[in-house]
């Protein structure tokens, strides 16, 4: 598509967010992070430079949409219906908005009926509690109380995964050969239930379905080699998103280069959404695999995996979900989500780091060769052949990470005592609020507007590298990621290299977003030069 095409795109779906706003325009096609409808132009317009490659959805409607003959005249609507906005809502809560974490649940949450007279209030969710039960949310750094909003790099752990590890190495420390003695037998139980935890999370069919591996990274490795290799050949085609993490990119690309294979990628909107029509007329028989993050960890944009694995489903091909970002926002289902693989990371969700799992249908599992050789994945060695054991033992070779595993489960719990229903609640009036807030930073450019997000607020702000800003908010105990977020492909869609990511979780408040906006605002105001965002 040429750049033209591309800028047209959005000048379209521009002008459809303002329609919406100038007609008051509510419903399922309305942005639920944006407060009000004339928010929408808002963040979108400053992400339009002239000459950005873009991605066209097809559906996205042209000037002939409206009746016109050509861009220009969308162009002069476009400044009409601009001056006719209504002023932008204030920030705070979204009214009427619909919810996106709650819809697949077949909740909606009324904010009235919850009275947030402080601001933080939530019924079955007090923040402050919360909070008490993470030592390190009490630190200080650089003489400020730590504000943590990098969650989407690691998140921070309860009391109860601290002292769960401490636990381990006091009372169970063992390699787990179950027979052998008492320790052994704690050991075993400890971490074969850790696998029950993680199976009833992720709402697997049985704990046989869960391998243990070190992380997200890892697990989609495993499956490259262990599956890709038998079932990738020359010809065939793997999909991905352009809003891929390196770690599912990259495993593809070194399977595809070594098989024959080729890399198809899914485009994306001007807002970071997966364009469903392009994916579509991109599979074929000759997809073998579809792999794809539920949450960007660049953007926070919430993908439709339950739709991508069905239409996958259809010509034959099998789904890989990279649940990284979602497990600690949305409440996952892989069976009813179809998913053939999914994976994740502990640190990610409250557990220890080293840790993370891969779910794979019992089915698929059994069909796959080991991608590494050694103890506890054999059941039997002579010099002339190996006989492997039954998954998951199968694909953990060597002696895992034993007590993290455990500290894994007991993150798990700690979640889901707190209820699923209960942060995706709480998280979704937080990043509403952080979009408003954002918004009114003068200069402040919100990279990454899907209509459907969790925890993510990349930005870039006029006049300051993206290095600049996190190192501003650092001296103010502010932490929050700023670079590439190794997902380079789609920060360069948007035109730069890096970005600043704050990135929230259930424990982080309303007065936080207030204190990182404070800092950004003084930043605009002492701003050096009026444009030049960058590296
Ligand atoms: N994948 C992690 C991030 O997004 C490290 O920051």
């Amino acid at each position: 598509m040429s750049p033209d095409a591309g800028w047209l795109t959005r000048l379209a779906e521009e002008a459809v967010a303002a329609l919406h706003s100038a007609v008051g325009a509510s419903g399922a096609g309305r942005p639920h992070v944006l407060t009000g409808g004339a928010a929408a132009p808002a963040i979108i317009a400053p992400l339009v430079p002239s000459g950005i490659p873009g991605a066209a959805c097809s559906g996205v409607p042209g000037p002939e949409s409206f009746g016109l003959p050509g861009a220009d005249d969308l162009r002069r609507l476009l400044a009409g219906i601009a001056d006719s906005r209504p002023d932008p809502a204030p920030a705070g809560p979204v009214g009427d908005a619909p919810y996106y974490f709650l819809d697949s649940h077949g909740g909606r949450w009324d904010e009235r009926s919850i009275g947030l007279i402080d601001g933080e209030a939530h019924p079955g969710f007090d923040v402050q509690a919360v909070r008490r039960d993470f030592p390190i949310l009490a630190e200080r750094v650089n003489g400020r109380p730590l504000i943590w909003l990098d969650n989407a790099a690691t998140t921070q752990k309860p009391t109860a995964v601290i002292e769960r590890l401490a636990h381990f190495y006091r009372h169970e420390n063992s390699n787990i050969h179950r027979a052998a003695h008492a320790l052994a037998g704690r050991a075993t139980d400890a971490y074969e239930g850790a696998r029950e935890t993680v199976a009833r999370f992720l709402g697997a069919a049985s704990a046989q379905e869960i391998v243990f591996v070190r992380g997200t990274t890892e697990a989609i490795n495993l499956v490259a080699q262990a599956w890709g290799r038998h079932n990738v050949g020359p010809g065939d085609e793997i999909v991905v998103s352009l809003l891929e993490h390196h770690a599912n990119i990259v495993p593809w690309q070194q399977l595809a280069a070594e098989r024959g294979a080729h890399i198809r990628v899914i485009p994306v909107d001007s807002r970071g959404q997966i364009c469903l029509d392009a994916y579509q007329k991109l599979l074929s028989d000759r997809t073998k695999l579809v792999a794809i993050s539920q949450v960007s960890n660049a953007l926070g944009t919430i993908t439709p995996v339950q739709e991508v694995i069905a239409l996958a489903h259809r010509v034959g091909a099998r789904v890989l979900v990279d649940g990284a970002q979602s497990v600690a926002h949305l409440a996952v289902d892989v069976r009813t989500l179809d998913a053939d693989f999914f994976v994740f990371s502990g640190h990610k969700v409250f557990g220890p780091t080293g840790i993370g799992a891969l779910y794979g249908k019992s089915e698929i599992l059994e069909s796959m060769t080991p991608w590494q050789g050694g103890g506890n994945m054999i059941a039997d060695v002579t010099f002339e052949r190996t006989r492997y054991q039954e998954p998951p033992a199968r694909f953990e070779a060597g002696t895992g990470n034993i007590a993290d595993a455990v500290g894994l489960a007991v993150a798990l719990d700690y979640l889901e005592r707190l209820g699923l229903a209960n942060v995706e609640r709480y998280e979704h009036e937080l990043l509403s609020y952080g979009t408003a807030v954002l918004q009114s930073v003068p200069g402040l450019h919100l990279i990454g507007t899907a209509l459907t997000k969790a925890s993510v607020l990349s930005f870039v702000l006029d006049g300051y590298s993206p290095a600049e800003v996190g190192s501003a908010l650092n001296r103010e105990g502010i932490a929050v990621r700023a670079g590439h977020h190794c997902a380079q492909p789609i920060v360069r869609h948007f035109g730069h290299e890096a970005t600043v990511r704050p990135s929230l979780a259930f424990y982080n408040t309303r007065a936080e977003l207030d204190a990182l906006a404070a800092v950004l605002r003084r930043l605009a105001k002492g701003r050096r030069t009026p444009t030049a965002s960058g590296p």
